[in-house]
């Protein structure tokens, strides 16, 4: 019943060659020219952050939200000037306990999910209702901003469902549920995307960083726009880059698609990030298996599967086991385990492809020339064949040319981010 040669095919719809990725990387920089002229124009939302790069020398203690995946965090941080900084105190809770509590199903509310916000906060101050304290606000969702602190979420992204919360101000909600909980002396004055946080979490640091990414649980990527041909402020725009439509989707992708939250939407995103992988490499196993019983791999199984060097492939054994019911031989494993790689090096080519696509945006627009890309992450960071795969695909795109730029991880600049932004409102 297991045909490995299926199993070759099915890799080979999940295989990106060297032209396809140069095409895809013109098409991505296309788009994202149309995007600048009109952003309905575009499959990118190309969304102002009303925010540029940092000195590098701003100052002060402030409070960091840094909301957008399962975990919350919230930070007390003493930004020391000369990109130096201080986590002074930190909270962390996810947003859903089985069982217990769920603050992102359908069947949540916003009030619930807010008040929950504020308690954190509250945790952090450590029973300090005197020292006023401005707080930034990483909310990693699309939201529509008219100045740095007004922003409006468009609409939830990575399967969050929590209703009352799309076509309303965050952080008015926040304002509302502050007050709530009698907090009075902790102002939200900024909101940025986690990618925003990104960037300016790692240009605080390190000056010649145009490019901020997550490559996580979602995935999407923003940029310094330079505006060198009509003279505007530089500013940061969120590109929602998961949300990028031109690309091929094979039948694994399209059927993923259709039964997801929101069918339709984040079609890059589906097809590259954290959240999804695992999906795809259980629809794929359906096709092999001949079934369609709902299976539940994470890209945490496939990170293990490929990491699997034992002769038996034991460890990829048990967990395809415990996922399908099925004992798979040896050399079914290792077709399997190639599969699970597929799908892992064409979500960091697509993504390369993307970052090529805004490298070339800002070609000769900036002064440095070499680039650093900010990357934030649990993908870029632990999963395996990313980094290289990353690194392979620039060289395939851009030749020599590759030399000049390079991805790093800053790891954690969410919540830093949101801090610098709390201190670049003031100027
Ligand atoms: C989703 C969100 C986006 C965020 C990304 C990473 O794509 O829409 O705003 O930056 O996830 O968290």
């Amino acid at each position: 019943m297991f045909d490995e040669n299926k199993v070759r095919d099915i890799i080979g719809e999940f295989t990106v060659s060297a032209d396809e990725l140069k095409e895809i990387a013109a098409a991505f920089r296309h788009d994202l020219k149309r995007g600048l002229n009109n952003p309905d124009d575009s499959s990118l939302r190309m969304l102002k952050s009303y925010v540029g790069l940092p000195t590098g020398k701003e100052k002060g203690e402030y409070i960091a939200l840094d909301f957008g995946g399962t975990n919350v965090r919230v930070l007390k941080i003493r930004l020391e000037g000369a990109g130096k900084f201080t986590e002074i105190k930190k909270v962390a809770k996810p947003l859903i306990v089985d069982g217990v509590y769920d603050y992102i199903g359908a069947d949540s509310s916003a009030e619930e999910m807010f008040d929950f916000l504020a308690g954190l906060i509250d945790e952090v101050l450590d029973g300090d209702r005197e020292t006023k304290f401005l707080l930034g606000h990483t909310f990693s969702f699309p939201s529509e901003q008219t100045d740095l602190n007004n922003a409006k979420l468009i609409i939830w992204t990575k399967e969050f469902a929590t209703p009352g919360v799309e076509g309303k101000v965050v952080n008015d909600l926040l304002k509302d549920a502050l007050l709530r909980a009698g907090v009075t002396n902790v102002e939200p004055v900024a909101v940025i995307n986690d990618t925003v946080a990104v960037l300016l979490s790692a240009a605080y640091k390190n000056p010649d960083t145009y490019i901020g990414s997550i490559y996580a649980t979602g995935h999407n990527t923003c940029y310094l726009e330079p505006y060198a041909e009509t003279g505007d402020v530089p500013m940061i725009l969120n590109l929602e880059s998961g949300g990028y439509m031109k690309l091929a989707p094979n039948r694994f992708d399209v059927k993923y698609d259709e039964m997801s939250e929101k069918p339709g939407e984040q079609r890059l995103e589906k097809m590259v990030s954290g959240r999804y992988m695992g999906e795809l490499f259980g629809l794929a196993l359906n096709d092999i298996l001949n079934t369609d019983k709902k299976y539940s791999f994470t890209s945490v199984d496939m990170s293990n599967i490929i990491l699997d060097e034992s002769d038996e492939l034991t460890e990829a054994s048990q967990i395809i086991e415990r996922g399908t019911g099925e004992k798979l031989s040896v050399d079914e494993l290792k077709a399997i385990k190639d599969l699970a790689a597929a799908i892992v090096v064409r979500s960091a080519r697509l993504v390369t492809a993307s970052f090529v696509g805004i490298i070339w945006q800002l070609e000769g627009k900036i002064p440095a020339k070499f680039m650093h890309i900010a990357v934030d992450g649990s993908v870029y960071e632990k999963m395996p064949l990313v980094k290289e795969n990353i690194n392979r695909a620039l060289s395939e795109i851009l030749g020599e040319n590759a030399a000049n730029v390079d991805t790093v991880l800053d790891n954690g600049g969410s919540g830093l981010g949101a801090a610098i932004a709390a201190a670049m409102s003031k100027a």
